[in-house]
Formats: C-alpha cells, sequence, structure tokens
C-alpha cells in the first residue's frame, strides 16, 4: 500500500466485504485489532458480508465508528424494523469524477451472530434492489462502483440483466479475478481472499462521462516474499501478547473447581469394554456429536461452550485441550454417570445420571427439555 499511496494518483480503496473473522470470542478480538490497522488506511468504502455481522451489528457500528470503516450495504435489513441497517451508498469524489459506491449481499446466505442468533436479518433480491438504486444513484455521480458480495456465479448472472453499473469489485470469493473481465460494459476484478491478495486495478476513464475506457489488473501476493511493514509488525506483535492475556483471562474464569483429584474420568471406550450395547445406543445419539458440533460453529475452544460439549469440563482431570484430557470430547458417559473411578453398582449411579441432565439442559440451550421425552431418545 505505501507504494500505491506514493504514486500519489486518484486512488479508491474498496473492500467487497467478509472483512470480519469467524463466530467466536477470540477471533472478535483479532477482528477488532484487523479493524483498527485497517481503519489507519483511509478506506473509501466496504461492502458487507454476511461474515461481518458474525459479531452482532453493535460491534460492526462500533468498528465503523472507532476505526472510520465506511462500511455501505443496499439490502440487508433489520427484520424487525424493515429498515436498511447501513448506508445504502457513498459518493466518493477522485481526479474530479464522482464515484458512487454501493454494495448488494446474496440473500441465500445464511446470516448468524454470536450473540443474538438467526432471523435477526432481511436481505432483499439484489437485482430489483440496483434496478431502483441505480437510476437514483446516476444523478449524483458519473461512475458506479458496485462491491457485489455474491461470489463470481452470482454477479456474473446479477451484471448480465443489469445496466448501469461501470466497475464491479467481486467479493465472497476464494479465487481471484486476475484478468479483467467485462461483463454488459461493466469492468469486472475482484481478488481473494483472508487478506492474502491485493487486487490493483487500474482504470482509464473518460472524465466527462465517468465511462471506464480501459482496465489493466494486477494482483499483489502478501506471500513470504513480502517484506514486513515494521509498524504494522510491531502492532501485530503487541497485539498476539494482548491476545494470550485475554484467553487467559477467559480460562482464569473457568477454574477447574469442581470434584476430585484423587478421581479419574476414564473415557467412553472404556466403559465399552463391559457395557458394549449401552455404548451401542450411545454412539447414535447427539452427545456423541457436542463437540463436532462446536467444531463446526468454529468455537470448540470457547470455555462458554465447553462446559456443556465436552464431558468434565470444570471438574480435576476433566476435559482441557491439554492431553491427556483433551479426548474428553463430546457429551461421554461420564458427563452425565461422574468419574469411572467411583463407579458404583448399588443404584446410586443411575439415580445421579438422572439428575445431571438439567446442568446442561437448561432453559437457554434446551427449551424444550423434559426428562421423559429426552431420556427416550437417548436410553441405553
Ligand atoms: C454435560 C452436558 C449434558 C448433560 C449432562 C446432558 N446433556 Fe443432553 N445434550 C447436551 C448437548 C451439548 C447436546 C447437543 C449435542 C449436539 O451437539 O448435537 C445434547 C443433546 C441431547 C439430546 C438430543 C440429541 C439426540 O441424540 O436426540 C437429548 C435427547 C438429550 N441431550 C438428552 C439428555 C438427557 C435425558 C440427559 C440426562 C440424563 C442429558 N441429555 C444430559 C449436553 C448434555
Ligand atoms: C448450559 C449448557 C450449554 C452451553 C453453555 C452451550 N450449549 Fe450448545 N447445547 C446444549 C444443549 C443441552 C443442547 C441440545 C439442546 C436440545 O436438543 O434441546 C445444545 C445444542 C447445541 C447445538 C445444536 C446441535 C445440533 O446439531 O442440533 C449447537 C450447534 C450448539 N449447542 C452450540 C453451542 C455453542 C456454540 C455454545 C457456546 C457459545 C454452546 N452451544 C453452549 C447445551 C449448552
Ligand atoms: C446423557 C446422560 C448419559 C450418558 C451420556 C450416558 N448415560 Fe448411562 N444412564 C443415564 C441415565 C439417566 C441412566 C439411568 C436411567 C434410569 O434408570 O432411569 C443410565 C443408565 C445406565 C446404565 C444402567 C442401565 C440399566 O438399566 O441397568 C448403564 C450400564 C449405563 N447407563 C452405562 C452408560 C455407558 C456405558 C455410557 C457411555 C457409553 C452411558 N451410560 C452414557 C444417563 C447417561
Ligand atoms: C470391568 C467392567 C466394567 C467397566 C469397565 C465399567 N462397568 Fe459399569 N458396571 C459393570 C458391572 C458388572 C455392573 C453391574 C451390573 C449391572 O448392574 O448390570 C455395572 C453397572 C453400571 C451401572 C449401573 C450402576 C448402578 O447405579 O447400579 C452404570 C451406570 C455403569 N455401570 C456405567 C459405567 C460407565 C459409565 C463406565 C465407564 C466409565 C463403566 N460402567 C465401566 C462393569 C463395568
Amino acid at each position: 500500500m505505501d507504494k500505491v499511496w506514493q504514486e500519489n494518483k486518484p486512488l479508491l480503496q474498496v473492500d467487497a466485504g467478509d472483512l470480519f473473522g469467524p463466530r467466536n470470542q477470540n477471533e472478535r478480538e483479532q477482528t477488532r485489532f484487523l479493524c483498527e490497522v485497517l481503519g489507519t488506511f483511509g478506506m473509501d468504502a466496504i461492502g458487507l458480508g454476511e461474515q461481518d455481522l458474525n459479531y452482532g451489528v453493535d460491534f460492526l457500528r462500533e468498528m465503523m465508528t472507532k476505526n472510520n470503516l465506511p462500511f455501505v450495504n443496499a439490502n440487508v435489513r433489520d427484520a424487525k424494523t424493515g429498515e436498511l441497517l447501513l448506508p445504502a451508498y457513498r459518493i466518493v469524489e477522485r481526479g474530479g469524477i464522482k464515484y458512487g459506491i454501493t454494495s448488494v449481499m446474496d440473500p441465500a446466505e445464511q446470516i448468524m451472530t454470536l450473540t443474538g442468533g438467526e432471523g435477526l436479518f432481511k436481505v432483499d433480491d439484489p437485482a430489483a434492489t440496483l434496478n431502483e438504486l441505480l437510476p437514483r444513484l446516476r444523478k449524483e455521480c458519473e461512475s458506479v462502483v458496485l462491491l457485489s458480495h455474491l461470489g463470481e456465479t452470482g454477479t456474473e448472472t446479477l451484471l448480465k440483466d443489469l445496466k448501469g453499473v461501470d466497475i464491479c469489485v467481486i467479493g465472497h470469493t476464494f479465487r481471484n479475478i486476475e484478468t479483467e473481465r467485462i461483463i454488459n460494459d461493466t469492468a469486472v476484478f475482484g481478488s481473494s481472499y483472508e487478506g492474502r491478495f491485493l487486487g490493483k486495478a487500474d482504470l482509464f476513464i473518460e472524465v466527462q462521462t465517468g465511462r471506464v475506457m480501459a482496465i489493466d489488473v494486477g494482483m499483489i501476493d502478501f506471500d513470504e516474499k513480502m517484506p514486513d511493514d515494521p509498524e504494522v509488525l510491531a502492532k501485530v506483535e503487541k497485539f498476539k501478547t494482548d491476545l494470550v492475556a485475554f484467553k487467559d483471562a477467559k480460562r482464569a474464569a473457568y477454574p477447574r473447581v469442581y470434584g476430585s483429584d484423587k478421581e479419574q474420568f476414564l473415557g467412553d471406550r472404556t466403559c465399552f469394554n463391559c457395557h458394549e450395547d449401552a455404548w451401542k445406543k450411545y454412539a447414535e445419539t447427539g452427545h456423541r456429536r457436542a463437540f463436532t458440533s462446536l467444531r463446526g460453529d468454529g468455537q470448540s475452544t470457547e470455555p462458554d461452550c465447553l462446559v456443556c460439549h465436552t464431558t468434565g469440563y470444570q471438574y480435576k482431570n476433566g476435559y482441557s485441550d491439554e492431553r491427556p484430557f483433551n479426548s474428553l470430547v463430546n457429551v461421554q458417559c461420564e458427563a452425565c454417570h461422574g468419574y469411572g473411578t467411583s463407579h458404583a453398582r448399588d443404584g446410586k449411579w443411575r439415580l445421579q445420571a438422572r439428575n445431571s441432565c438439567v446442568a446442561c439442559h437448561d432453559k437457554a440451550n434446551s427449551p424444550g427439555f423434559d426428562y421423559a421425552t429426552y431420556w427416550e431418545k437417548i436410553k441405553h
């Protein structure tokens, strides 16, 4: 970027969305840091990707204000109020030309937040949105830039029937679009992903009309050959230390205080040796997939989730991410029955297990819980 800035040419800096990380708290801290650094770039517009709502709309707005990040989007609404979440577009003047920059997201993409679940947002049809918006937008600018968070095929389909977009940057793609492409009079390009590449397009634009006369696309690869920027590197190093402290603080909030040092969780394989039938039934239940469910959500290091999705979290010798305790993933036999080393045969163990459910099946996480119907599904 330093090099680009030194060229001192009229420059538009845009991002087509999915700047934010996956839905967990560590990633949220990294996203905070990323936004802080990107804020120093002076971005002209950022399209909204579904990932950018991973930590909720309040967090997004906080990042926008704190770091001057100009997110725009024309088709994502608050499901309750029906209002657009963000400004539909921005006008930016460069080299005597006014650019109107807008963005749309794919309605088929599921939007989920870390804090509020699903169903908080409503996404309008991108084509209908743009057909309505573009004529208005053109009155305010000479050149229209679309940050299309629809991936490659979605964008191609959209542009085939759409007039009035001069430049389109594709987001939500895992491929660099390195060769210049013209679809229906629109110059199209895009770079992917995880900030590994910087797409750079030189555009030759007719000043009177704002029309793109020619385009030359290049891709800058941030591989090992790219030297580190000392200033940013120093910030990264500091951030890493902060992140370790953040993780430690969270772990400290979940100390291993329950149970006894003398007892051990033996793992479901041990139980299998004498209770094969029970084990086989257990293996078919959701309890055996509880950790996988977290992984699917990118939350398998999240203490807030591990309490109920592993065996013996917060118990002495219970689950932790270190060997040998990292084998105690999922809700194994001993999550309900207790330490294997305290195996009883006098009926006590059954009773204890019957009382165990509600520690995890609480109102927040299992609102429909009813012992009789739930037991029926996992009985062994
Ligand atoms: C240590 C926490 C914990 C305890 C104790 C627990 N559960 Fe669960 N249970 C879970 C989790 C987590 C899931 C979701 C698993 C997944 O990711 O699919 C679940 C899912 C279930 C399901 C739906 C999955 C299926 O296979 O149909 C049933 C039924 C169920 N539990 C019954 C019970 C009953 C009955 C008890 C008590 C005897 C109990 N659970 C005790 C954590 C627990
Ligand atoms: C207090 C215990 C508890 C905590 C904490 C908890 N869960 Fe769960 N979770 C459950 C139970 C119980 C179920 C099963 C609910 C049911 O079927 O009634 C469940 C179900 C799920 C499911 C659905 C599994 C499926 O495929 O149907 C997912 C995904 C999930 N939890 C993820 C998480 C994540 C992510 C966190 C942390 C942010 C978390 N849980 C924290 C107890 C908990
Ligand atoms: C979700 C909690 C839970 C999990 C996980 C679980 N159990 Fe149980 N188990 C129970 C409950 C509750 C009972 C007692 C039911 C009753 O008597 O009402 C029980 C009963 C039993 C019994 C006595 C059955 C009988 O009628 O004699 C055995 C043996 C047993 N479990 C073994 C296992 C083994 C082995 C595993 C792991 C492969 C396992 N359980 C996993 C909750 C659980
Ligand atoms: C060396 C064999 C052996 C192993 C290993 C073993 N059990 Fe048992 N278990 C037994 C025998 C024998 C009984 C009593 C027979 C019966 O009541 O059906 C029993 C009974 C039980 C009962 C009924 C207890 C009660 O309250 O009366 C449960 C629950 C149980 N086992 C769970 C487990 C779990 C969970 C594990 C793994 C941590 C496990 N067992 C490992 C042999 C074993």
